[in-house]
């Protein structure tokens, strides 16, 4: 089975293909979509995070009851009390969230009311660069013992394929509560099992979220059709396919594209830097052709929960069946040399000013992985900091997200933001994420140096910018 499609208005209806494959709407599923319909149903989404907490608003937007469940008291705290952690989401949309219902726990128990549980839990990389299965694995755990027939329940972190049925069903099943659907049955008779991957991209406010497409592939077609019904009342378009790893895979796909085709034109750059080509003006000529070719961009190195980490998800599940994937390792390879590369490259600007990178005063402005954004997950800006730390060199920070940081999981930088009003003071400012609100002109007129690792300073012609 390809694909399908469903376009809103779908709130409860059965997708084509989805339809072709339950032999008829028995009575239970017809009720469990009639809920979704008029919305009765109850959504409990668990992980309140960057993913989930979104998720959690938008299905209040449509009317629905949403319960979101997280292990982190903090967050439930805040969430009940009106306020956001996400600096985008204004607290009045928390609060509208409550009216509709909305309210947050981390009593597992309360499970048993929801009819979709939406999982949104975190999918890092351990040590050894090898899939943490351990958020996923815990919060299935937690929910196994509160399921009851005629739930359904959603995948919606990024990982492997196989995950939803080699890992989610397997523990729903040990709990002994319900068993899964597998193809037959109705909602009376079990719980109904899925993926749907997140699309989610932080700060990009050119795609309303209701507007990007939501692939579903459920255990059965059961499922996946209780899953489009349930997505087709949030989002606009529903994307259909066979299977829960045909879903996982398409999540990875789409990541492992953008890794390998920013390591492409993260390797063109260093090759037009020495070349003496400004890659961005040829980015900008090769984006004008209307097929065939979409613009990626260069920058200091991956970061972000997602690019850095899902690719390496598919490696390692490639290694069960003694593949390699050739291109995920080298793009990743590729791509975490920029940090080091940015470095290198204050390292010869300052030795342009006969001074060494040992000793001088760097400001690094930015810290987010990516501009506007409050995230500060695999950032280069990180590994950048400590690269030129390890050199000797007097660094410093600006963001006007991170008043203060702290103690990551694989940093302890321990520094605060410094103020902007003596850029003369530093060596060299070093751009790493350019966030919106800063005046680049002025930073340079300012700055005795600046190395720009975004192209933010883009036709200004002063002598004082390395572009790197
Ligand atoms: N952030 C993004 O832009 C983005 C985009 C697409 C997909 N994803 C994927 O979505 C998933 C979630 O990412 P995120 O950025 O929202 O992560 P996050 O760290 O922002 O949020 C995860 C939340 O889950 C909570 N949590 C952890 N263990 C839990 C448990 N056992 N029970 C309940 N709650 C638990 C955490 O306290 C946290 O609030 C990941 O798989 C990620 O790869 C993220």
């Amino acid at each position: 089975m390809g694909a399908v499609e469903t376009t809103r208005p779908a709130a409860a209806s059965i997708p084509a293909a989805a339809a072709a494959s339950v032999p008829a709407v028995s009575g239970a599923l017809a009720e469990w979509l009639g809920r979704v319909e008029r919305r009765e149903a109850r959504i409990g989404i668990i992980g309140l995070g960057y993913v989930g907490l979104p998720l959690a608003l938008l299905f209040s937007e449509e009317r629905f009851r949403v319960t979101g469940f997280d292990v982190d008291p903090s967050k439930v705290e805040m969430l009940n009390a009106g306020a956001s952690y996400i600096h985008r989401i204004e607290p009045e949309h928390i609060r509208s969230a409550q009216a509709q219902g909305f309210g947050a726990t981390a009593d597992f128990a309360e499970i048993a009311a929801m009819d979709a549980v939406l999982i949104c839990v975190p999918t890092p990389l351990n040590d050894h660069r090898a899939p943490d299965m351990s958020y996923i694995v815990a919060t299935v755990e937690s929910i196994a013992p509160h399921l009851r027939s005629g739930q359904l329940v959603v995948l919606e972190s990024t990982t492997y394929p196989g995950t939803t049925e080699e890992i989610v069903v397997p523990i729903l099943e040990r709990s002994g509560k319900t068993k899964v659907l597998r193809g037959g049955g109705d909602p009376a008779d079990g719980v109904m099992v899925a993926f749907s991957p997140e699309r989610e991209d932080p700060g990009n406010t050119s795609v309303a979220r209701r507007d990007i497409p939501k692939v579903v592939g459920g255990v059965d077609a059961c499922a996946t059709a209780a899953a489009a019904a349930l997505y087709g009342a949030i989002f606009r378009r529903v994307v259909t396919v066979s299977s829960p790893a045909a879903a996982e895979m398409t999540k990875l796909l789409e990541n492992i594209y953008r890794s390998v085709n920013i390591a492409l034109v993260n390797e063109l750059k260093l090759l037009s830097l020495r070349m003496g080509i400004d890659i961005w003006e040829v980015i900008e000529a090769a984006s004008t052709k209307p097929f065939g070719f979409q613009a990626f961009y260069p920058g200091p190195g991956l970061g972000g929960h997602c690019i850095p980490i899902d690719p390496f998800y598919l490696s390692w599940k490639a290694k069960e069946f003694d593949f390699s994937t050739r291109f995920i390792e080298l793009a990743g390879e590729v791509n975490e040399a920029m940090p080091a590369h940015v470095v290198q490259s204050v390292a010869s600007a300052l030795n342009g000013h006969k001074k060494p990178l040992n000793g001088s005063k760097v400001l690094v402005l930015g810290l987010a992985y990516k501009r506007d954004v409050d995230d500060l997950r695999e950032s280069p800006a990180l590994t950048i900091i400590e690269l030129l730390q390890r050199e000797g060199a007097e660094v410093s920070y600006n963001d006007p997200f991170f008043p203060t940081v702290g103690r990551g999981r694989k940093y302890h930088l321990d520094m605060t933001s410094a103020p902007l009003d003596d850029l003369s003071g530093y060596d060299c400012v070093l751009i790493v994420t350019d966030h919106s609100s800063y005046d680049y002109a002025d930073i340079v007129e300012r700055s005795q140096l600046v190395v720009d690792s975004r192209n933010a300073t883009r036709g200004n012609p002063s002598p004082k910018i390395v572009r790197c």
